[in-house]
C-alpha cells in the first residue's frame, strides 16, 4: 500500500514539475488564454501610467502592427505549411510575439482584425508572471511562465490589493529580455542577438542592462496609490520605431588629406563613425531588414553636387555592404508561389553607399529577410557598442568644378526596411521612411 502511494506521490510530483518548468516549443498549448489577466485590467485604476507607456511601444503591437501581420500571414505561414524544415514558425513566431496565443497552442491565431486575445501581443501578464528561463542561454521563449495572482517584480516587499507580489531578481537581469532577443533559426543560425551581443560588449561589464536604457529609472510611484520611490522602471521600450532613440546614435567626422586641391587632383577624405548610443551592435536585432548607410556627397561653390564613393577595404563578403543594383529575396518566391522568383532590388539606397549591416543567407547562400530561413550569415559590418569605424572616400577632383569652398558631406542614414521590399508586400511605407541619424561637414578649396 505504501510503495503504491509512493509511486502515485512520484508520478504526481514528476507530472507537477514538468508542468512547471515547460519553456520553449514544449510550452506549446500548455496554458489558457484565462490564465492571463488582460493588460487593461492592470492598466485600468492601479498602473495607469504603465499601460499608456506600454500601449505607444511596439510591445504592445508585436502581433497587430502592420508589417508583423504582414510577415506573419503572407510569408511565415505559407511558408510552414511548404517547407517542413520551418514547419516550427506557424507556431514559434507567436512564443515572442504573442506569448498568450502561443501558450494557448492557437495556431495560426485569429488575424489582428479579429481583435482577439492575440492582439494582447507582450502584455503586462506575459512579462511579470516569468519566472526564469530554461537551459543556459536565454533564446526563442525559453521563459518559464507561471500565470496566476502571483506577479514577479523588481520591487521587494511590494504590496498590492490586486494580486500577491514577489521579488523577482531575474526582472533585473538582460536575460528575462534576451528570452526573446535572441532567437535562432530552424538551421541552427542566430538570427537576433541583441542580448549576446550586450553581454560580449562593454556595457554588461559595466553592468548596464537593457533597462538602463529602454525602461529609464524616475521618480515617481508604481501604482496610483502606491508611495513615492526614487527609482521607478519606465515601461517605455523604445527603440528602432522612435526616430529620437535613432538619431545621434552615431557621430560622424569627417576630414580631409588636402585643403587645397586642383582639378585631376585626388583628395582622400576620412570620416570616422563612433557608435556612442546603443548597448549592443546597430543595427541589431531584425537585422536582416535594417539598413544602416553612410552617403558622402560634395557642394561646389556653384552649388553642383558630386556624389562621392566608398574606397572598397578589399574584406571577404565586401560585396554586401557597397550599395548596389543586384537583386536578392529570391526565397520570397516559396510563400508567394512565384516560381523562379527573379528576386527585388536588394538595397535602394544610393550606389556606392557603405552599408553597415549583416547579411542573412537561405540555403541557396542567396540575400534573405526572411529570418527563419537563414541558413548562414555573410560578413558582420555592423557597428559594435562604443566601436569606431573608419571609411575613406578618394576622390578625383573633376575639370568643370567651380573654384572656391568645396563643402563635403557625411550622412548617416537609417532605415527599418528596404524601399524595394516594403513596397513589394505592399508594408506602409512610413516603415521604408529614411531617418537621418547624424552628419558633419568639411571643407577643403578648390583652386583653378
Ligand atoms: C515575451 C517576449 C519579449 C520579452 C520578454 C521582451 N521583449 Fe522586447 N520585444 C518583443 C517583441 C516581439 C518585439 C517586437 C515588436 C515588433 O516590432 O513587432 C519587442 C520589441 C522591443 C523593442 C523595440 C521597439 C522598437 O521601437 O523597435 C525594445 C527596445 C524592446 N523590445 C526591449 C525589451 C527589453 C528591454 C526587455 C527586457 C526588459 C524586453 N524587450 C523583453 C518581445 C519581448
Ligand atoms: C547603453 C544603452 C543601451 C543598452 C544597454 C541597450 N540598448 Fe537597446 N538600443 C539602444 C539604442 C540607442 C537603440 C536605438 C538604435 C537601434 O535601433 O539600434 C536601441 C535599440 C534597440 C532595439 C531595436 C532594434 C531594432 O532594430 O528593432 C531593441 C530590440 C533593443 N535595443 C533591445 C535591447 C536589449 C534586449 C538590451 C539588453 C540585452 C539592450 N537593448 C541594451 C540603447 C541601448
Ligand atoms: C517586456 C516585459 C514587460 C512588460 C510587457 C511589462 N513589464 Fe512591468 N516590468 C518589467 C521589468 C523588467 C520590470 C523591472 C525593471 C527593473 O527593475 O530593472 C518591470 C517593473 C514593473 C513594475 C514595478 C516598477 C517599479 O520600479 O517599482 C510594475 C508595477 C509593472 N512593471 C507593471 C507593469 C504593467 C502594468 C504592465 C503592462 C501595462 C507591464 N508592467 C508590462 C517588464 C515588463
Ligand atoms: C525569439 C523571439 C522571436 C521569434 C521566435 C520571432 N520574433 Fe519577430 N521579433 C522579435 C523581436 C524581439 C523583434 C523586435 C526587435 C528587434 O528588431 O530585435 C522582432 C521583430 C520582428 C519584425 C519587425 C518588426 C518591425 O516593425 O520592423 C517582424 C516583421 C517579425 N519580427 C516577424 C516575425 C515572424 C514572422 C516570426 C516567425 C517566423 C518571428 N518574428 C519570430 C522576436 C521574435
Amino acid at each position: 500500500m505504501k510503495k503504491i502511494f509512493y509511486f502515485f506521490w512520484l508520478f504526481v510530483s514528476l507530472t507537477v514539475y514538468t508542468q512547471e518548468k515547460k519553456a520553449g516549443d514544449e510550452a506549446l498549448g500548455s496554458r489558457k488564454y484565462d490564465d492571463f489577466e488582460k493588460p487593461g485590467v492592470c492598466g485600468s485604476s492601479c498602473h495607469i501610467d504603465f499601460y499608456q507607456q506600454w500601449k505607444q511601444a511596439m510591445m504592445s503591437q508585436a502581433y497587430t502592427h502592420h508589417w508583423d501581420e504582414i510577415e506573419y500571414f503572407k510569408l511565415a505561414v505559407p511558408h510552414a505549411e511548404k517547407d517542413p524544415k520551418v514547419a516550427g514558425v506557424k507556431a514559434g513566431c507567436n512564443g515572442c510575439h504573442s506569448p498568450i496565443a502561443f501558450l494557448a497552442g492557437d495556431v495560426p491565431p485569429p488575424k489582428p482584425e479579429a481583435n482577439s486575445r492575440a492582439n494582447e501581443s507582450v502584455s503586462c501578464d506575459v512579462c511579470h508572471t516569468i519566472t526564469g528561463f530554461k537551459g543556459d542561454i536565454p533564446y526563442n521563449f525559453n521563459y518559464i511562465s507561471e500565470p496566476g495572482k502571483t506577479k514577479y517584480g523588481n520591487r521587494e516587499g511590494a504590496v498590492s490589493p490586486a494580486h500577491k507580489t514577489v521579488y523577482s531578481q531575474f526582472h533585473k537581469t538582460a536575460e528575462l529580455c534576451g528570452t526573446c532577443h535572441n532567437e535562432k533559426s530552424p538551421y541552427d543560425v542566430w538570427v537576433k542577438s541583441t542580448h549576446l551581443e550586450w553581454k560580449e560588449g562593454p556595457y554588461s561589464k559595466e553592468g548596464v542592462k537593457c533597462q538602463d536604457c529602454h525602461m529609464t529609472f524616475a521618480k515617481g510611484s508604481n501604482a496610483s496609490m502606491g508611495p513615492e520611490l526614487p527609482d521607478v522602471a519606465q515601461h517605455l521600450f523604445h527603440g528602432a520605431h522612435d526616430p529620437g532613440k535613432v538619431r545621434g546614435v552615431v557621430e560622424l567626422r569627417i576630414h580631409p588629406d588636402i585643403r587645397e586641391v586642383e582639378p585631376g587632383e585626388k583628395v582622400k577624405f576620412t570620416c570616422a563613425i563612433f557608435n556612442q548610443k546603443t548597448g549592443h551592435k546597430f543595427p541589431t536585432g531584425s537585422a536582416e531588414e535594417r539598413l544602416l548607410w553612410l552617403h558622402v556627397e560634395a557642394k561646389d561653390s556653384k552649388g553642383k553636387t558630386y556624389h562621392l564613393k566608398v574606397d572598397k577595404k578589399g574584406f571577404a563578403g565586401e560585396e554586401y555592404t557597397i550599395a548596389t543594383n543586384t537583386l536578392a529575396y529570391q526565397d520570397m518566391g516559396i510563400p508567394l508561389n512565384i516560381p523562379d522568383f527573379k528576386g527585388i532590388q536588394r538595397d535602394g539606397v544610393p550606389e556606392g553607399d557603405r552599408i553597415f549591416r549583416l547579411p542573412y543567407l537561405d540555403p541557396q547562400g542567396r540575400m534573405t529577410i526572411m529570418q527563419w530561413n537563414t541558413a548562414s550569415h555573410g560578413v558582420d559590418y555592423r557597428i559594435g557598442p562604443r566601436e569606431t569605424k573608419i571609411e575613406t572616400f578618394t576622390w578625383t577632383i573633376p575639370g568643370d568644378i567651380a573654384p572656391g569652398n568645396l563643402t563635403v558631406r557625411a550622412t548617416m542614414y537609417y532605415q527599418k526596411l528596404p524601399g524595394p521590399v516594403a513596397e513589394f508586400l505592399g508594408v506602409p511605407m512610413e516603415e521604408a521612411e529614411p531617418i537621418e541619424v547624424n552628419f558633419h561637414e568639411t571643407t577643403i578649396n578648390i583652386v583653378k
